[in-house]
């Protein structure tokens, strides 16, 4: 069974390219409001010019500046009056030996990729309450289930990020609020080209193909719940 998601207010942030791009493309096509939220202004509007004939607003600034993620939420409700789904996309990567990573490092990929979320959250929850379709996706990654080398801090927040989503998905359910996870492996995005230049299109997971799954958990509200979806590159191993 479908259901229909149209009308509805998603934040997403990271639109400005990559998954976040795609997601909000796909999501134009089911016909939801969306407030796109990212650090670089005229990438956001690239985006929302793919996207002629949706109702887009735009918000810029740095999640790692503890008072954005309450501006986003503000400006979604200043923009459409109400807010039904977050989408926790932005993500900050790294490739980087161990010994090397400055605790200054360490502070901006956690806060980018677990406060923001956390703080994002939180600020979100009371619009999400009054919500028939309240939902919750947070892009995690392979690597919140895995440690690959030169990934440490990055896994560590990848990590951190799903327990969260895990409890918080516990605490909230009650109350009709939808926490969903997608765990990518490689997607061929601008992220994936600065930290792993070794690997070429081919045989990646496309930002089109994440979106997919975003649309998926939005197009089938039903009694059948999907908490987490982990997808993996063509060429890797099943089940690894
Ligand atoms: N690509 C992969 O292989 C892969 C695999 C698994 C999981 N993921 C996850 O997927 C998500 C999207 O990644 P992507 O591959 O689409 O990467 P991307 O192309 O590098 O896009 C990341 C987006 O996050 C935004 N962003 C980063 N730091 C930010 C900050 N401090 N404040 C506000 N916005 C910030 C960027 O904004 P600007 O463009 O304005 O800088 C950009 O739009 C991330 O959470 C990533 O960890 C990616």
């Amino acid at each position: 069974m479908k259901t229909d998601p149209s009308g509805r207010v998603a934040l997403i942030t990271g639109a400005g390219g990559g998954i976040g791009r795609a997601i909000a493309k796909r999501l134009a096509e089911d016909g939801l409001k969306l407030v796109l939220a990212g650090r670089t202004e005229s990438k956001l509007i690239e985006t929302k010019n793919l996207i002629p004939g949706a109702e887009v607003s735009l918000v810029t600034g740095d999640l790692t500046d503890p008072a954005f993620p309450k501006n986003c939420i503000e400006k979604a409700i200043s923009a459409f009056g109400r807010l039904d789904i977050l989408i926790n996309n932005a993500g900050l990567a790294q490739s980087q030996p161990f010994e090397t990573i400055t605790p200054d490092e360490y502070d901006r990929i956690m806060n980018t990729n677990v406060k923001a979320p956390f703080l994002l959250t939180q600020a979100a929850l009371p619009h999400l309450r009054t919500s028939d379709y309240a939902t919750v996706i947070n892009i995690a990654s392979v690597t919140a289930h895995k440690g690959y080398p030169l990934q440490s801090v990055y896994s560590a927040s990848k990590h951190a990020l799903i327990g969260m989503s895990k409890s918080l998905a516990n605490e909230v359910y009650k109350d009709g609020i939808r926490v969903h996870v997608i765990s990518p492996g490689g997607v061929f995005t601008d992220m994936i080209r600065i930290t792993r230049p070794d690997l070429s299109e081919e045989g990646m997971i496309l930002p089109e193909d994440i979106a997919e799954i975003a649309a998926f958990f939005l197009e089938h509200r039903t009694n059948a719940v999907v908490d987490e979806v982990q997808v993996h590159r063509v060429g890797k191993e099943p089940f690894a």
